[in-house]
């Protein structure tokens, strides 16, 4: 099978496409024929080896999956003796040990049945970003109608879900983008924007029961301005430009400062799996979350997927065409010889 795979950290030029063999799947493994693939900036920050502080987990010296990709959306190509969800043809999506690729292994607490209404890239876009968001607003925020939510970085992944997982609780959402965005969120349900190339949220003198900050491009003293008195700040973001830690001294940092006052923070790190994406399948299914999709590239040009979302100006989220094309070759030639 074809797989984009990286022998050495660096920058998009290190991953390559190579014809390695299928993934083998364990007991409580399906193999899945990957038809799209998500792109997160975790992606990129495991492609580069960033930050260095994390490479004891990724790998020392290279990285110990060769096949980036985590988010996921196929068909069950085959199933493990003890898995009992699946079967052989169901479209699934959810997390793979390395999705840019034709195939990929997948354990059966990591995936769920795609939802109907979306294509598999549409499904493939939803994983990390949306569980992220998920977590964020409605685990760790515990959202309720009519607070006051601001999502800083509001047009990325985890925004655009963040946003409208926090309408289908009934907030009131202030989304913070760039110009270009404005639009999008609106679109998507914000009830206000706020353009920061004009105008500095931290700065308003309003005030919000809960933020989620996707950005990191403000100091948490003036985050704490902008939130209510017993407001909770998720600190999400952390640019992987800071080579060392990322976030790590932003987390020490708010961890002291957030002892004093009723003011709570909530950091946190995904859980992906099974449950998550049954809860997000409901709001799709119930038509109040949709993914937005940025721009789509064939598996070839997966590298340059990942420039685009580590340069950290993602529109919602950008997906991984695999194998559509071979296969709608194979349907229009089956069409004509019909
Ligand atoms: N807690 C966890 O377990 C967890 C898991 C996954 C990811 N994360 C973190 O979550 C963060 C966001 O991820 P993502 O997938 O949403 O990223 P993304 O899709 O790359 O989106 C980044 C967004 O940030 C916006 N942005 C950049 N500068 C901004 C600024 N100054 N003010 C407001 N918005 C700005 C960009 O919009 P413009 O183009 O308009 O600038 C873009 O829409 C990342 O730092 C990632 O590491 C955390």
């Amino acid at each position: 099978m074809q797989a984009l795979v990286q022998k050495t950290y660096g920058s998009a030029e290190v991953m390559h496409i190579a014809e390695i063999v299928k993934p083998e799947i364990a007991d409580n493994e399906v193999l899945l024929r990957v038809r799209a693939a998500g792109v997160n900036p975790a992606d990129w920050a495991i492609m580069s080896g960033l930050p260095y502080v994390a490479r004891p987990v990724y790998g020392l010296r290279q990285p110990k999956i060769a096949i980036r990709g985590t988010d996921v959306a196929g068909v069950v190509e085959a199933i493990g003796s003890a898995v009992t969800r699946f079967s052989v043809g169901d479209e699934v999506f959810g997390s793979a040990k390395g999705s840019y690729a034709q195939f990929a292994a997948a354990a059966e607490d990591q995936i769920a049945r795609k939802p109907a209404s979306l294509t598999f890239e549409g499904a493939a876009a939803v994983p990390m970003a949306g569980l992220v968001a998920l977590q964020a607003v409605r685990d760790h925020g515990k959202v309720r109608a009519g607070q006051k939510v601001l999502i800083n970085g509001a047009s990325g992944g985890i925004g655009t879900f963040a946003v409208q997982i926090a309408k289908a609780l009934g907030a009131e959402v202030t989304a913070v983008v760039s110009t270009r965005n404005v639009e999008l969120v609106r679109a998507i349900g914000a009830d206000h924007v706020i353009d920061y190339t004009k105008e500095d949220f931290t700065r308003s003198g309003l005030q919000y029961d809960f933020i989620l900050d996707n950005v990191s491009n403000h100091s948490l003293s003036d985050l704490r301005r902008a939130l209510a008195p017993t407001g909770m700040l998720v600190p999400n973001g952390g640019r992987f430009d800071k080579k060392w830690m990322a976030s790590g001294g932003r987390i020490v940092q708010g961890k002291v400062m957030f002892r004093f006052g009723s003011q709570t923070l909530g950091n946190f790190l995904v859980k992906m799996g099974h449950e998550g994406l049954l809860a997000l399948t409901e709001l799709i299914d119930a038509g109040q979350v949709a993914p937005v999709l940025d721009r789509s590239f064939p598996l070839s040009e997966t590298a340059q997927a990942l420039d685009h979302v580590g340069a950290g100006h993602a529109r919602g989220k950008t997906t991984i065409a695999v194998d559509t094309a071979a296969e709608r070759r194979v349907v229009t030639l089956l069409r004509e010889v019909a």
